[in-house]
């Protein structure tokens, strides 16, 4: 996992100004605030260059789509907006972008769908890109916690509704692990708080089709890599018993990247010398990553 720098350079984009994030503010009249009625992406900045930056505005796009939330800015311009806060980022060091989309201001304190004025927010974060010493892997809990149900709220979309994803997280906290692990109501391993699940067992590679949960770009990158045939892999639904008899095991985001599992219900999977599959596609994934560099800069 990225350790938090200690002291975060961070710079907003609102409403056409670029600030310190520490002076930049909105209404406390915004759906956002008030009801999570927003959609967000997270992406990573490196060399100063947004890392599959296309992906995320046609993820975030759709999301739109699909929330009936008013979009109007073309990706230029949001690429535009990008460039000018990443100009305040020393080079050598990873940034965190994020844009936020609100449904805009409440009217008439009416909950339901009204013509309100969409707000954007762009903000950029340095991390510390040097990985965490710790080899081991990260420990997994299962949560009691399960995820919300597509028929509730579409598991494709990234709102800013993360309630459930911040209980179960702070579940597996309490109980001393890092991060938890969310099942479906009917107990189908789905993926982690923030980040999508990947496990290998019997030389095959699993992990849960989009239609429980978020279609991560890091995830589409890693089944697309998949695709050459050395190992094969299964999209699907796969019940727990079925992830705890993994070898490996990793998680997928595109700040943390691939991110080995250490342990999963205190069960430890294999250590890192033999994690074959997971180091190699971390490998080639950070081959992708240099290559969407270079193609840019060249
Ligand atoms: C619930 C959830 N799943 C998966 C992911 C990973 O998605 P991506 O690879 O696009 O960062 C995230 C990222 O924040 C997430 O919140």
């Amino acid at each position: 996992m990225k350790k938090p720098s200690a002291r975060p350079c961070s710079w907003t984009w609102i409403e056409g100004e670029v600030m310190p994030t520490t002076s930049a503010s909105i209404g406390v009249l915004d759906r956002g605030f008030l009801y999570g009625d927003s959609i967000f992406e997270t992406l990573l900045a490196r060399k100063l260059q947004p890392i599959f930056l296309d992906d995320h505005l046609q993820r975030l796009r759709e999301g739109a789509d699909r929330l009936r939330l008013p979009f109007e800015y073309a990706d230029d311009s949001l690429r535009e907006f990008i460039d000018e806060l990443l100009t305040h980022h020393p080079p050598e060091q990873d940034v965190v972008v994020r844009i936020t989309l609100t449904r805009g201001d409440r009217i008439d304190g009416e909950i339901g769908i009204v013509s309100s004025i969409p707000r954007l927010v762009v903000m950029s974060t340095t991390v510390d890109s040097s990985t965490d010493s710790r080899s081991t892997g990260i420990e997994l809990l299962v949560a009691k916690r399960r995820k919300i149900p597509p028929a509730c709220l579409d598991p494709n979309v990234k709102s800013g509704n993360y309630l459930a994803s911040i209980l179960a997280r702070s579940e597996a906290q309490l109980a001393g692990a890092e991060d938890a692990i969310m099942l479906s109501l009917d107990g189908i391993v789905t993926e982690a708080t923030s980040a999508n699940l990947f496990w290998i067992a019997d030389g095959t590679v699993y992990t849960c089709s989009d239609d429980l949960v978020l279609p991560g770009i890091t995830r589409k990158k890693i089944l697309w890599l998949l695709e050459d045939g050395e190992i094969d892999f299964e999209t699907g639904h796969y019940p727990l018993e079925h992830l705890l008899a993994a070898d490996e095991a990793f998680l997928t985001g595109s700040i943390c990247g691939v991110d080995p599992i250490g342990s999963i219900q205190q069960r430890l999977l294999r250590s890192p010398q033999d994690r074959s599959w997971s180091r190699r596609l971390q490998q080639r994934y950070e081959d992708l990553i240099v290559a969407e560099i270079s193609g840019r800069i060249r």
